[in-house]
Parts: C-alpha cells; sequence; structure tokens
C-alpha cells in the first residue's frame, strides 16, 4: 500500500491548477478558474478549479474531486498509476511496494509484452525474413528513416513465432493470452493474432506501446487488422501518432483516416497527423484533440466513404469546440497518394490554401459589426452569407455555417437559407452575362470545341444529355434536379449552355418548345438540344434513371478539377490558390 504521508506530501507538492491547465484551457474568475469541461460535451464553461481546496467541479454533468480523481478520469488510470503519474510531474520520488495492485501489475506486463512484441516485429522486418515486406515499404515510398522513426514491424507468416520468442523471453501464456497479441484456440492453444503482417504500433502519450495494426501484404483479407481491446488499449480512446504530434510545433493537428497516410504526412515533414485506428472517429478522441489544438485539418480519402466521414467529423469536433478545416486533396485518393504524386511543397499548399483566406475574411467582418446589437447581427449576416456563398465545397460551407451559427446561437438553418437565397441570384446574374457573351459561342463553333470535349468526357456528356431529355419531357423535375446539382456544374460547355438556358425558362413559365429557346442558344447548342430530343434513349430515360445520371456528372465534377490541379505547374499552382482566396473573397 501507499503510505498515507507520501500522499499527503505528493498532495502539498503538487498544484491542481498546473495539473488541470494541461488539459483544459483555463480562465481566471475570481479566486477561481473555469473551462470547458473534459468529461462531458459543452460550449460554455461550467468546469470550475478551486485552487483554496485543490479541487474541482463541473456544474455541467457532476464531475468533481481532487487532483488524483482528475488524473484518473483524464487518462483512464488506476488510482495507484494516477498517484504515480502525479508523482512523476511534479517531481516527488515515489516510495517502492507501490505495486501490490493485481490489476496494475497485469497492466504492466501487458506493456512489457507490447513493447518486446515491437521490438520482434521490428527485427523482423529489418532481417532476412523480413525482406518483401520490407521492400513493400520501399515500394510505397516509405524511406528506411521513417521505418525506424514509427517502429515498423513485420509478423512472420506463421503461427507460434511470436508466441515463442515471448515466451523464450520468460513471459507466461497467462500473461500473453491477457495483453491480446495471442489468441487461444478452441483447442487450447495459443497462436500468434497477426501473421504475414506488416505491423504498425501503437504508442500512448507515455510512450507506451500499447496496441498494433497489421496491414496484409497483398490482397489477403482483412486488409487491416487491429489489436483487440485490452485494459491498456481502447480504440475509441487513441489516436496513431498522437505522440509524436502532441510535441509538433504546428498550430493545428492533421486528422487522417489511415496508417500509411500519416506516415506519409510525417515524411514530408508535417509532425502533426493523427489517425483513429480503424474505427470511426469518437467523442473521446475528439476531446482527445482538443486537449492539443483547437484547430484541426480533416483530411480524410477523396472517396464517398470519406466525405461521409467528414461530415460525421465535422459534428463531433463542433460538439467539443474544435474548428474544423477541411482538405480536399484534387488528383489523388488520400494524402499519402497526393504526397507520392505531388510532393510536400504542394501538401503545404494545400494546407495553407484550407486554413488562412477564409479564417482572415471571417475575422474582417467579425470585427466591422457588433453582433451583441440586433442591427450588428443582421449586417454581419449579411456580409457572412455572402462570403459563404462563394465557398464551392458544400463541406467546408457547412463547417463555417454551423460554427458561426453555434457562435451566434442562431439556427444553421437561417444562414442556409441567406446563403442559398444569394446563390440564386448569383447564377442568374452568371447566366445573363454568359447569355449576352455570344462572342464564345462563335468562337466554340469554329474550333469545334464543343465536339471535341464531349468526345474527351462521353460518359459525362451522355449524362448530362439524358438528364436534359428527361427534363424536356418533364420540367417538374427541375426543382428536384436543383436540389442535386446546380446547371452551372455541368461540365461540358455545350450542354452546361442548355441546361442553364432551359431552367432558366422552366423557372420564370417560359415555354422550353425549341422554337422558344432557339433565340437564345448557340448554334452548337441547338444542333445538339436537336440530338438530344431525337435520340431514342434519351426518349426513354426515365425519371427513376435521372440520379444515376446525377451521380456520373457529380464524379465528372471533381474529376475535371482533379485533371485540371495536376496539370498545372507549381507557378500555375500557386495562381489557382491566390484565386481561390480572391473567389472567397
Ligand atoms: N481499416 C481497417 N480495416 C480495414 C480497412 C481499413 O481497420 N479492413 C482502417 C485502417 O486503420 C486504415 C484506414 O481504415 O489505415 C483507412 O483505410 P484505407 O483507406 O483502406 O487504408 P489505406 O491506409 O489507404 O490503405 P493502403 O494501405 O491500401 O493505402
Ligand atoms: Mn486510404
Amino acid at each position: 500500500m501507499i503510505p498515507d504521508t507520501f500522499i499527503q506530501d505528493l498532495k502539498s507538492s503538487c498544484d491542481i491548477e498546473n495539473i488541470v491547465s494541461s488539459y483544459v484551457k483555463l480562465t481566471r474568475k475570481g479566486k477561481n478558474l473555469v473551462g470547458l469541461c473534459p468529461f462531458h460535451s459543452e460550449k460554455t464553461g461550467s468546469f470550475f478549479i478551486y485552487p483554496q481546496t485543490q479541487s474541482f467541479y463541473c456544474f455541467g454533468c457532476g464531475a468533481g474531486g481532487d487532483v488524483i480523481t482528475f488524473l484518473k478520469r483524464i487518462e483512464n488510470l488506476e488510482y495507484i498509476e494516477a498517484v504515480k503519474l502525479l508523482a512523476q510531474k511534479s517531481g516527488v520520488p515515489i516510495p517502492e511496494d507501490t505495486m501490490d495492485d493485481k490489476t496494475v501489475r497485469q497492466k504492466a506486463r501487458t506493456l512489457e509484452i507490447n513493447r518486446e512484441t515491437a521490438r520482434f516485429y521490428h527485427r523482423c522486418l529489418i532481417s532476412e525474413q523480413g525482406k518483401a515486406a520490407y521492400q513493400y515499404f520501399i515500394n510505397r515510398g516509405r524511406t528506411p528513416k521513417i521505418i525506424r522513426h514509427f517502429g515498423l514491424g513485420y509478423a512472420p507468416d506463421d503461427w507460434n513465432s511470436l508466441r515463442d520468442h515471448l515466451k523464450s523471453k520468460g513471459f507466461k501464456e497467462e500473461d500473453i493470452e491477457n495483453s491480446g497479441i495471442c489468441v487461444r484456440s478452441k483447442k487450447g492453444g495459443l497462436y500468434d493474432r497477426f501473421r504475414g503482417r506488416v505491423i504498425f504500433p501503437i504508442i500512448d502519450l507515455r510512450g507506451n506501446v500499447v496496441g498494433f495494426g497489421g496491414r496484409s501484404l497483398g490482397d489477403r483479407e482483412p486488409k487491416y487488422l487491429n489489436s483487440s481491446d485490452t485494459p491498456v488499449f481502447k480504440k475509441s480512446k487513441n489516436l496513431f501518432a498522437l505522440n509524436f504530434a502532441k510535441s509538433s510545433k504546428a498550430k493545428s493537428l492533421i486528422l487522417a483516416e489511415g496508417y500509411m497516410d500519416v506516415i506519409a504526412i510525417h515524411q514530408a515533414g508535417f509532425d502533426n497527423a493523427v489517425a483513429t485506428l480503424g474505427t470511426s472517429l469518437t467523442e473521446e478522441q475528439a476531446r482527445l484533440i482538443a486537449q492539443y489544438t483547437d484547430t484541426v485539418i480533416i483530411a480524410y480519402d477523396s472517396d464517398g466513404a470519406g466525405q461521409t466521414a467528414t461530415k460525421r467529423a465535422i459534428n463531433i469536433f463542433s460538439e467539443v469546440g474544435v474548428k474544423v478545416n477541411i482538405l480536399s486533396i484534387p488528383g489523388a485518393k488520400d494524402p499519402d497518394e497526393f504526397l507520392q504524386k505531388y510532393g510536400p511543397q504542394r501538401f503545404e499548399l494545400l494546407l495553407e490554401g484550407c486554413t488562412n483566406a477564409l479564417e482572415f475574411e471571417i475575422s474582417k467582418i467579425r470585427k466591422k459589426y457588433d453582433v451583441e446589437t440586433p442591427d450588428g447581427k443582421v449586417g454581419f449576416l449579411k456580409e457572412f452569407s455572402r462570403l459563404m456563398a462563394g465557398i464551392r465545397n458544400p463541406l467546408e460551407r457547412e463547417v463555417y455555417l454551423t460554427q458561426m451559427a453555434n457562435e451566434l446561437g442562431i439556427a444553421p438553418a437561417a444562414i442556409t437559407a441567406q446563403v442559398e437565397n444569394i446563390q440564386k441570384s448569383q447564377k442568374k446574374a452568371q447566366a445573363r452575362k454568359e447569355k449576352n457573351d455570344t462572342s464564345i459561342y462563335i468562337g466554340d463553333l469554329a474550333a469545334g470545341r464543343g465536339d471535341m470535349q464531349r468526345k474527351r468526357n462521353l460518359r459525362i456528356a451522355i449524362a448530362e444529355e439524358r438528364i436534359i431529355g428527361i427534363l424536356m419531357k418533364n420540367p417538374d423535375y427541375l426543382s428536384y434536379l436543383v436540389t442535386k446539382i446546380e446547371p452551372q456544374q455541368f461540365v461540358t460547355d455545350v450542354n452546361r449552355e442548355l441546361i442553364t438556358t432551359i431552367s432558366q425558362h422552366i423557372q420564370s413559365n417560359r415555354s422550353i418548345e425549341p422554337m422558344a429557346l432557339s433565340g437564345e442558344l448557340s448554334e452548337e447548342a441547338m444542333k445538339r438540344l436537336s440530338g438530344i430530343l431525337a435520340s431514342e434513349e434519351s426518349q426513354r430515360a426515365q425519371r427513376n434513371e435521372l440520379d444515376d445520371y446525377i451521380q456520373v456528372v457529380r464524379d465528372g465534377i471533381s474529376a475535371k478539377s482533379q485533371e485540371d490541379i495536376t496539370k498545372m505547374d507549381d507557378q500555375e499552382l500557386k495562381g489557382y490558390f491566390d484565386s481561390l482566396a480572391v473567389r472567397k473573397k
């Protein structure tokens, strides 16, 4: 047992304010301090520190206690571990014989086993039997240096090599099983969980190896396998590479989807990247992140799953009061691939592009108005909405909208409605401009550019034409269509011209007979329209096919911007980002 005198010593030599403030941002309020409670979600602080009694209490969730209670909860520790950590933090020497608690001993042994396992896997990777695995990392662009830095490893492709190694080191089967690194078979034998996989050790904030991720070398399923939860490892509470990222000098954290992304980002010189461990982001992880930064950059995969996960993460971060920036990754499926293709400098441009310009603009108009007054609020919202209307990426727009709505205490839908109004009138103005600008069409026609473009983007162009065909037969589908895709977003020029003019006609209750349109359409568009009306497929197209066609065009939209950006040289790319910043203004 721990002597009482030691506990008293400890309490008198540490200050709750110091300890807590490394986890929670505190502000002084009279004699006491207040901050956002780390134990539940809140936007206004109800978490109080009372230096006089060296205690804390949260009026929101009722959490309370002394500094040891605090450490137990926030670090997920047993009492004795919390005492030891506190002693460490306050520089008080720990008396011997404090290690008699059974669960503590077990945890300590699991950690030893994990450490030995990580060593073993790493040795296997750099030895002869790991040759193919090592080559796998090299082929994926990893350097020997980063392999060492992350302690990457290889689990040999047989059933017992780790088990036998651990036993030879004197670990008991029972403890090995408890560590979760080996599994008990139905027949009673113990076998290795990871076989024939490259290994990513997961290290907690105190430098303990708490678990492992393993990726198969080829197509063997499952692609990734993770340690099961153990007393020292909860997937939902840990983040890959936070042990490195926590001491980064960067102001924000980058949250990526996969191990490989994080490693690639670190290798490229950004030491502030982390990832979840094969699960989607949890509130606990978001709170953990909130302890280290107030801004996170989400760099999830650019596929549908990644975008859905991004939306989810936005909400979770907004709950815990972390600001979010979305990194869209043009021309690559994830950060790893982007870095391979375009290198660190371009990645940095992406990072800068997603953080600076807009924040700056918002703070500028924020200063102009006093949002505490009704007039000021209205004025601010007007300008803010105009700014939002200029953001192309709907997710990014949602982020800022939600944050601002929360900050001002109004419904997000109210701002959304304003933004949509502005966008509508902007589109009308744009369409008028395009219509008057006939010289463009003549130029097009002369070069036959429209047809060329159609050939190059045939799949998308056909989808666009089917949409137009369906709309010509069923003008009342327009209101549905525009909830999915804007006429301006059509990828090929001629079809864009068509859909824009047609929808204007529908919206203003004018006829969409070809005759009624011809005065406003270029020759080439008119030709195309006749083609659509004549095509049997277009005539047969049904409403229930509409969504599929819309999807094709939407995919085309992202593909198009990717294609553009991949062709740019550095100078052009810089210009592109500058223009993004200007457009945001
Ligand atoms: N993941 C998992 N189990 C799977 C697939 C994925 O736990 N069967 C988790 C892993 O943590 C992985 C992350 O989800 O790192 C992202 O998945 P994916 O995009 O497939 O991984 P990448 O890192 O891109 O994989 P790859 O090695 O193919 O680049
Ligand atoms: Mn990926």
